[in-house]
């Protein structure tokens, strides 16, 4: 991603009131560093905890609290804005914004606003779990509003769970990411995400740890980013990004099946999910009995990255990812070549904060020319550096481009 995308941006934070509203005032001091030029809009809750003169030092702008005495503020505030960034959001910030009430400063700047929003929220983890909760930021999400999620840890209260607002370079490369522009339009973008079930009798089956989130991060960037998007979907619990055509599959033929039904004219296929490499051999209809043992015995599952790179239908770009228990660059290296890939993403799924589950991840991109190291990121952050090289591929001259 480009260092610089923040550079003369105008931003909006808007702050509300929760314990971590004391961290709004490094989020000040990130973007200004990025070259932003930041407006900071309160409520009257969050100027309990920290004084707007903080943000009015941090950010050398007037700090934007009272809507009666500044009556247009918040019509001329955002007229000027690239993007508003809300952090921490309160449950009732949440609340209220996705029920359209505007009665204060952020809640009147959120409606006068056409640009991309970010929302970062920051709560108990009960309130955060709540379906009143839950309902209100799918709501928001389905407007377009990009939610940074909240971090598990220990919360202000004691207590320990999901609500810890994200941390600093997760909003600034989400704020990043909203103000890339819409470099894919044009383009279909399918990937496929989460596992698949390989059953052995109608109650159990083989699969394996894939939440989803390495593949729901890469359609909602491609989505943001201004592609149609199909996503393929094993068994997962997350919602689906907003605005992707869904197609959810369980077992790993079903999910060839449904690849080869939708790869006609996609330009680019991501396989990000975890496919299963063994299939029972045999499948018994009726639950199988206890018994002193069992010799499950497996065959190969249908190779689909491989079925579909080698077909007449292949797309411009098949991106593959590859996920090894330890620093096994060369068996990555290997699938390249034997799978027809484009590219592969190497992920080592035993790293720390990388691979199955977590919402970062630690990638290596593997090409014909050689390898490139990613730090550890967030999967949004990931998928952009994904879809960043698949534009440098398209470009004319390179091998891919070719392929057109
Ligand atoms: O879902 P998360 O919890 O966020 O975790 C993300 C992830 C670790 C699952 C993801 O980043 C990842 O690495 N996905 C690929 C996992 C995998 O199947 O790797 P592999 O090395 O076994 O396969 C290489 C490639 O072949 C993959 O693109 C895979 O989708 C594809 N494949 C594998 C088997 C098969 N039968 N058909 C395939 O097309």
């Amino acid at each position: 991603m480009s260092p610089s995308s923040l550079k003369n941006r105008r931003v909006i934070l808007a702050v509300t009131g929760g314990v971590a509203v004391y961290k709004a005032a490094e989020l000040v001091r990130r973007f200004k560093s990025e070259g932003a030029d930041v407006t900071v809009v309160m409520t009257g809750a969050s100027q309990r905890f920290v004084s707007p003169l903080t943000f009015e030092s941090l950010s050398g702008n007037k700090v934007h609290t009272d809507v009666f005495s500044e009556p247009m503020a918040h019509i001329n505030l955002p007229a000027s804005a690239d993007i508003l960034v809300i952090a921490p959001a309160t449950a009732n910030m949440i609340g209220k914004l996705a029920a359209g009430v505007a009665d204060d400063m952020v809640s009147l700047v959120f409606l006068a606003f056409d640009g991309p929003v970010v929302f970062a929220p920051a709560m108990n983890w009960r309130m955060y779990a709540h379906p009143a909760v839950r309902r209100n930021i799918r709501t928001l999400r389905s407007m377009g509003l990009h939610e940074v999620e909240p971090e598990e840890g220990e919360l202000a209260c004691g207590e320990h769970g999901v609500g810890r607002m994200a941390g600093i370079g997760r909003i600034i490369e989400a704020a990043k990411g909203c103000l890339r522009g819409k470099d894919l339009s044009g383009l279909n973008v399918l990937v496929t995400a989460g596992p698949t079930r390989e059953y052995i009798d109608p109650v159990r089956f083989i699969s394996n740890r894939s939440s989803g989130k390495m593949g729901y991060a890469l359609a909602s960037a491609a989505l943001r980013r201004g592609a149609d998007v199909t996503l393929i979907s094993g068994p997962v619990g997350i919602d689906p990004p907003p605005g992707a055509k869904v197609v959810r599959v369980e077992r790993s033929e079903e999910m060839l099946d449904a690849v080869e039904r939708h790869i006609e004219g996609a330009d680019i296929l991501v396989m990000a999910a975890a496919v299963a490499d063994f299939i029972p051999d045999e499948y018994s209809a009726v639950k199988m009995q206890k018994q002193d043992s069992l010799v499950l015995r497996l065959r190969p599952a249908p190779d689909i990255v491989k079925a579909v790179s080698g077909s007449r239908k292949r797309p411009r770009l098949v991106v593959g990812f590859s996920a090894e228990t330890g620093p096994e660059i060369a068996k990555a290296r290997r699938k390249l070549d034997e799978k027809g890939m484009d590219f592969v993403v190497f992920n080592d799924v035993t790293a720390e904060g990388a691979g199955f589950d977590s919402d970062t991840n630690k990638i290596s991109i593997i090409d014909r020319e050689g390898i490139t190291d990613y730090p550890l990121m967030s999967k949004d952050a990931c998928a952009d550096v994904v879809f960043d090289r698949c534009l440098e591929l398209s470009k004319p001259g390179t091998r891919a481009a070719e392929n057109c």
